[in-house]
């Protein structure tokens, strides 16, 4: 991907530091950790500290927003995650597809050993308690509000309102802890940043927006270049760069200024929100491949 010219997007440690803490002082609490990532960019979207933090909890992945991603790489990853040992399913927790199989999946196999122990026991009718991580806009409050059994009331987060620990019963004898674990992703790396923000899960007034249009131009240049050809009826070329793209589609839309220039803030724009809202279609932005060098 041509990041050249992306302005360097800063990662805060603080928020790490704020991150670890709140998963730390609340991980005895629960039985297991059900960590979202999204369907679009799961790796990018996962911080690799994760595993660290919630070592020695059975842990489940949800690939949310499958109704944005490609089918056939989310499949691909949920073999990824397998291999890693690592039960994840897909899910849209804005439309409810899927996520009925999150408890039957959760209780045969992520917490089997678990609950046979318990039952064992005779500690029949305990609940479960689980804990939900994320980054920021990953879908973990649509989540939540899928599978509570009551309708919540939205809680607002406002400085100096202490939000009290609160469990939402999900049926079936399970319980979510009402305060979802904000997992701010680490983004070190550029390349993860710029996919990010292509999700919008980092926010556009950090970013240089047409630097940002430009690489992902460049991206689905080599992965979905139909998309582009169909959505803005352009010719595109093996050696066209993300702003040469970006041109042709500024023309195409007739986003000129004075002197017939493009305007390609506002091409720009064009670009990431009809990427954000889905109107270029189905679109994953990292196969499994891209991490460990196969050939999927
Ligand atoms: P968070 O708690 O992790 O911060 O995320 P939240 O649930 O608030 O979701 C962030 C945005 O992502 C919301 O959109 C939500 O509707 C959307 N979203 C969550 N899950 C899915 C999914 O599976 N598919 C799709 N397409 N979107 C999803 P928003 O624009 O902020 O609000 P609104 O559209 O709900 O009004």
């Amino acid at each position: 991907m041509d990041n050249t010219q992306m302005k360097d997007i800063q990662w805060f440690p603080g928020h790490m530091a704020k991150t670890r803490r709140l998963i730390q002082s609340n991980l005895s609490l629960v039985d297991g950790v059900v960590e979202i990532l999204d369907a679009r960019t799961p790796l990018s979207s996962r911080n690799p500290e994760m595993d660290r933090l919630t070592a020695g909890k059975p842990k489940m992945i949800l690939l949310n927003k499958c109704d944005m991603a490609d089918d056939k790489i989310t499949t691909l990853w949920i073999d990824y995650f397998r291999t890693l040992g690592i039960t994840a399913i897909a899910v849209d927790c804005k439309n409810g597809k899927g996520v009925k199989n999150f408890l039957p999946v959760l209780k045969s196999k992520v917490l089997k050993e678990l609950l046979e122990k318990r039952n064992a026991q005779g500690m029949v009718g305990r609940p479960i308690r689980l804990m939900i991580v994320g980054i920021p806009n990953v879908g973990k409050s649509s989540f939540i509000n899928k599978m509570a059994q009551s309708k919540r009331a939205k809680v607002e987060d406002r400085p100096g309102v202490t939000r009290t620990k609160q469990w939402v019963k999900i049926g079936d004898g399970a319980e979510m802890l009402d305060m979802p674990g904000v997992l701010w992703p680490k983004f070190d790396d550029q390349t993860i940043a710029c996919k990010l923000a292509f999700t919008g899960a980092i926010k556009d007034d950090i970013l240089d927006i047409e630097s940002l249009a430009m690489t992902l131009l460049a991206n689905l240049a080599e992965n979905y270049p139909e998309v582009l050809v169909s959505r803005y009826k352009i010719e595109i070329s093996a050696e066209d760069t993300g702003y040469e793209l970006l041109d042709k589609i500024g023309r195409k839309r007739g986003m000129l200024i004075s002197g017939g220039e493009v305007n390609y803030e506002r091409a720009a724009i064009t670009v990431l929100d009809e990427y954000r809202s889905g109107k270029l279609g189905r679109i994953t932005l990292e196969k499994p491949s891209d991490f460990t060098g196969g050939e999927n």
